[in-house]
């Protein structure tokens, strides 16, 4: 069967090749204009002065546009609070858009940017959380407040008790397709809109808003990203509205990109977090009590960080009981980029804040940090005693921790590679090694409960080839194929006959965005349902001619099975279609069993968890600071995969990408507000050799035990948290320098771990 094959990706060739088409390489029609923004140059402020002449003069613009020329809304935000595209007369970071650009190519409308006289009355600006705190800069009117049992006095009663304070940087999404998209005005005031997003419903609701006509009115196409990992869930509203607004004015196709510097200054990135926390616990490491202080800096606009800061608390309990916890958080408003979804959405964030307090009580009790995480891992799926419920009170029914442990300490060979550390360092001065294996449960579900729903359009044309379509985009994650395998699989054919075709509101409507993992969740579903339809019409057909029930009916290797005969596929297709029988059907699904109230903070906000767990190997250089990941070991739980490669291509970037934002990922911004790092020149993703030089992969081998599309799980942004055992491993290591604990914060640069090395050689 098609479905749990590890077929490459259905683009892969075309990717190889420079075959594949991202938006700016769509053919334009000749008299296309190009847009630009002229952005913000202080971090906080009035405009006193806004002098466009030298912009409107210069060579090639034929429009310049600014917040009152815009016909209806000002406004990109996906959220309900208003986020204007062009300011109203504030400003409110250092690259915000001021005003649009419109000329006849894409250099002319950036020059011309340039030649504004902007003159601002300056307002001091708001850059830090502690800057937040201070002026009380937050965007909810209280801090939001999960708990179960009663931390407090846990904590006091508890035999030892640490606190700590740790600095979680923020992250650059770096897709290596920047942000673009490109109007096309049609005729009666309609618009089509091609745009690099993962959310193209969103896209057409904001670009009708803007626009003063109805969603009906607007088409968006999306084939394909060249990765979004969340930054465009919502980033992308900018250019797509400015595309369509300056489309409709000039009567002339647009097209918008950013270049990559512009991109890094002007959109959102992962919100970065200093988690203050309090932990009581016994002898043998096993937590009490716990208080977490989430403070979450949000930037300047509310964009998606209400949710993202609420699956920060979502996860701060990771894969351990904590019987009494109290998790306060604050969503503070910052003069800087708006925070926005990163892979994880909160998620890692509050997850590594619960890894650091299990290695800070690992350190404090002298024992190995495995084994204290090990502890306090919550009850295993199938052993007696009652369910444990999360801080949020969702009994936990499917953990399988224990068992995936086990075998990956096995497979790793951790204990004895631990040991051989430890005499390693004890004869290496200089250099210094470190292993940590860290788990992960990752919550799947979208925590605003209606986005769980999709839809899917499929086609069955009379020749027998297959045309799917669903609300999902692809980012380079698989989906489009996984999706195709699960079509091929209910027709008993070879994937080779299902036609991927391009997201496209017009096919299938109101669609969430990509995210939240849930792609091949929801859309597969929804495609299983469409081709259903099609196959339970035929399964009558066949049947009733045979003199047979349609259940006994089957589709196999590319036949039609009835009884004792069998017919071709084309042949059945090209028969019911003779005698008229419907060969297209629309597909719904919406997840079962989740419900949940954020303001309380109680119920079940996830269908399921999905599971991993990493080992990673590391050595650090203690007169530098400077440091290699050695060897990773990682078993992921993907369900019952729907196609192997691809998910293990998804935990492997994963877990880079996580390390990456843990070790070298470092985000700078100056006293004046302005992003210093805004360039692959100063901010280091990591690169091919940053590999780990050994880098064991295994999917673990089960189902889900929900009832999700063949029993797979969800494995987009699990993997990303593996990373922490990176920074977990860089802890051990330093840890080895000596008595102090290393509370190492993130991202833990080479500097970070120098400094930390000083700190615990005192
Ligand atoms: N993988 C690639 N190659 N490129 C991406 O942009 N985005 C991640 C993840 N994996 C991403 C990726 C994020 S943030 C999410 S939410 C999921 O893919 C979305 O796709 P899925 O729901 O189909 O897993
Ligand atoms: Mo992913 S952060 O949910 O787009």
């Amino acid at each position: 069967m098609s479905v749990s094959k590890p077929l490459p990706h259905d683009a892969a060739a075309l990717h190889v090749t420079g075959q594949a088409r991202y938006i700016d390489d769509l053919p334009l029609p000749k008299n296309a204009l190009h847009l630009a923004f002229g952005t913000s140059a202080i971090a906080r402020g009035t405009i006193t002065s806004l002098d466009l002449d030298a912009v409107r003069t210069a060579e090639g613009v034929v429009a310049v546009l600014t917040a009152e020329d815009l016909p209806h809304h000002n406004d990109v935000s996906p959220s309900p609070s208003p986020e204007p595209l062009l300011s109203e007369g504030s400003v409110h970071f250092v690259g915000q858009p001021i005003f649009l650009v419109v000329a006849e190519t894409h250099l002319l409308a950036r020059k011309a940017a340039k030649l504004a006289r902007i003159d601002y009355d300056e307002h001091p600006a708001i850059l830090t959380i502690d800057q937040a705190m201070d002026a009380k800069s937050h965007f909810e009117d209280g801090p939001r407040i999960y708990q179960k049992g009663d931390a407090a006095s846990a904590i006091e009663n508890a035999a030892h008790k640490v606190h700590g304070v740790f600095e979680i940087g923020g992250q650059e999404h770096f897709y290596l397709e920047g942000q673009a998209a490109a109007a096309l005005p049609q005729e009666g005031g309609d618009m089509v809109v091609h745009s690099s997003t993962q959310h193209p419903t969103e896209i057409q609701h904001k670009v009708a808003e803007a626009l003063g006509v109805p969603m009906n009115a607007v088409r968006c196409e999306v084939r394909r990203m060249g990765g979004g990992f969340g930054g465009k869930e919502s980033q992308g509203n900018h250019l797509a509205v400015s595309c369509a607004v300056a489309a409709a004015l000039t009567g002339r196709p647009c097209s918008m990109r950013y270049d990559r510097d512009d991109d890094m200054i002007i959109t959102g990135k992962r919100h970065d977090f200093r988690i203050s926390y309090t932990v009581g616990f016994d002898d043998a490491g096993r937590i009490e009590g716990v208080d977490f202080l989430q403070l979450c800096r949000c930037g300047w606009s509310m964009d998606l960080s209400l949710p993202v800061a609420d699956r920060a608390m979502l996860h701060a309990d990771n894969a351990y009981n904590l019987p009494n916890i109290r998790i306060e958080s604050h969503r503070l408003k910052t003069n800087t980029q708006s925070g926005t979804a990163f892979r994880g959405f909160g998620g890692p964030q509050g997850m590594v804040g619960i890894e650091r307090v299990l290695d800070h009580v690992a350190h404090a009790v002298g024992r190995d940090p495995l084994e204290v995480r090990r502890d306090n891992y919550y009850r295993a799926m199938d052993s007696d005693g009652p369910v444990q419920t999360t801080p949020y009170h969702m009994p936990v029914e499917d953990f399988i921790l224990h068992d995936m442990t086990d075998a990956l300490v096995a497979s790793s060979n951790y204990v004895a590679r631990r040991a051989h550390i430890k005499d390693w360092n004890a004869n290496n001065p200089i250099l210094k090694k470190g292993i940590a294996l860290t788990p992960v449960k990752f919550g799947i579900s979208f925590t605003l409960t209606h986005l769980n729903q999709a839809g899917a359009l499929v086609h069955v044309y009379q020749d027998g080839s297959i045309h799917m379509n669903h609300g999902g985009t692809e980012m380079g994650q698989g989906l489009f194929q996984k999706v195709a395998q699960v079509a091929a699989a209910r027709f008993g054919v070879d994937v080779s006959r299902v036609k991927i075709t391009a997201t496209d509101t017009g096919k299938v409507p109101n669609t969430s965005a990509t995210a939240a993992s849930s792609g091949s969740d929801l859309n597969g579903m929804a495609v299983k349902a469409a081709c259903d339809t099609i196959r339970a019409r035929l399964a009558d057909f066949v049947a009733e001619r045979a003199g047979l029930d349609a259940s006994e009916v089957r589709f196999e290797d590319g036949q039609v099975i009835v009884g004792t005969e069998s017919h071709a596929f084309d042949a059945v297709i090209a028969d019911a279609y003779m005698n008229r029988i419907s060969l297209s059907a629309t597909g719904f699904y919406k997840t079962p069993k989740i419900v949940w109230d954020r303001i309380k903070g109680t119920g079940r906000p996830f269908f399921y968890f999905a599971y991993g767990a990493a080992v990673t190997e590391v050595v650090i250089d203690t007169l530098t600071g400077e440091n290699r990941i050695l060897r990773a070991d990682i078993l992921h739980d993907a369900g019952a995969s729907l196609n192997p490669a691809l998910d293990i291509g998804q935990v492997e970037g994963g877990y880079v990408q996580g390390a990456g934002w843990l070790t070298t990922e470092e985000l700078v911004w100056d006293d004046a507000g302005r992003l210093r790092t805004h360039a692959p020149s100063t901010y280091k993703i990591p690169a091919c050799s940053d590999r780990p030089d050994i880098f064991n992969v295994a999917l673990w081998d089960g189902e889900n035990r929900e009832d999700t599309i063949y029993r797979s799980k969800a494995v987009g942004e699990p993997p990303l948290m593996l990373g922490i055992s990176a920074l977990m491993a860089l802890s051990d290591a330093v840890g080895a320098c000596g008595e102090g604990y290393p509370a190492l914060d993130a991202p833990a640069t080479a500097e970070t771990i120098l400094m930390a090395v000083n700190r615990v050689s005192e």
